[in-house]
């Protein structure tokens, strides 16, 4: 099976390192145009930016990928507005502001395939994942109302949720200790790759996929199965 995304443009956002450039990489090997601002192009974390890239730039993508996110740390009793915002801006609301602006085209070609990079954490937890988890969550509901929304128009909308991929991000917020403990609960007795993770992104925006959407997928070598 080859799949061939000759002709399809792909609006990327965190491609600049860890699972996102691994997308980003395997897409372009696969012949798709890879649009991926780097954050001084375009900072999800201001909705005036997001907003003034798209006045200034016409995208018409036909699949766009949500793998930007932070993690930041903290349980009830620490979390606040700031922590709050930034996490649901970032995570969640930027997609929404960008699909909101993609979605017309999509419908006018009759075709569209959006993935959300989501996490284990919207299906488990781990204790000071509050905001985190809490923005993962939100995808979900979000993709569902949209997989509703959109199956009319072909265009087909899901989440992936990683397991453990050691990026910076998993290197930020766990211990040696604490990944090495991690790793004796995956069955699999492996992390993840971001190949892992970017094969998976590849086979639902291509046409092999005709029939999957709204669903949440997790890669993680069975350790939500636990
Ligand atoms: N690693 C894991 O084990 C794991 C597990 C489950 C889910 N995930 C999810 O996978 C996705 C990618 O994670 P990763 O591990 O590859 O993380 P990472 O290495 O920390 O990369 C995060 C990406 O998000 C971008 N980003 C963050 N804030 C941004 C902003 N304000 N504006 C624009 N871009 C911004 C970063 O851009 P800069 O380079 O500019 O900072 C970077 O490209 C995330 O959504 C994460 O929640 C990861």
């Amino acid at each position: 099976m080859k799949i061939d995304f000759n002709g399809k443009k792909i609006f990327l956002t965190g491609g600049s390192r860890g699972i996102g450039k691994k997308i980003k990489d395997l897409f372009t090997e696969l012949n798709a145009k890879v649009i991926a601002p780097e954050r001084n192009e375009l900072d999800l974390l201001s909705r005036e930016n997001i907003d003034s890239y798209l006045k200034n730039n016409s995208i018409l993508p036909d699949i766009f990928i949500h793998c930007a996110g932070i993690n930041e740390l903290s349980d009830i009793t620490e979390i606040n507005e700031n922590i709050l915002d930034k996490s649901f801006q970032v995570n969640c609301f930027s997609a929404i502001s960008l699909l909101n602006n993609f979605i017309i085209s999509m419908k006018e070609k009759g075709w569209g395939r959006i993935i959300f990079i989501s996490s284990i954490y919207a299906i488990v937890s781990r204790e000071r994942r509050i905001a985190y988890s809490s923005t993962k969550n939100a995808l979900t509901g979000l993709a569902k109302t949209m997989a509703l929304e959109l199956a009319p128009y072909n265009i087909l909308i899901n989440s992936i949720a990683p397991g453990y991929v050691m990026t910076e991000m998993t290197k930020k917020n766990l211990s040696i200790k604490e990944i090495n403990d991690i790793k004796n609960n995956i069955p699999t007795g492996k992390f993840q790759s971001a190949e892992d993770i970017a094969s998976l992104a590849a086979f639902l925006c291509s046409d092999y996929n005709q029939s999957i959407t709204g669903q949440l997928i997790a890669v993680d070598g069975g350790f939500t199965c636990r």
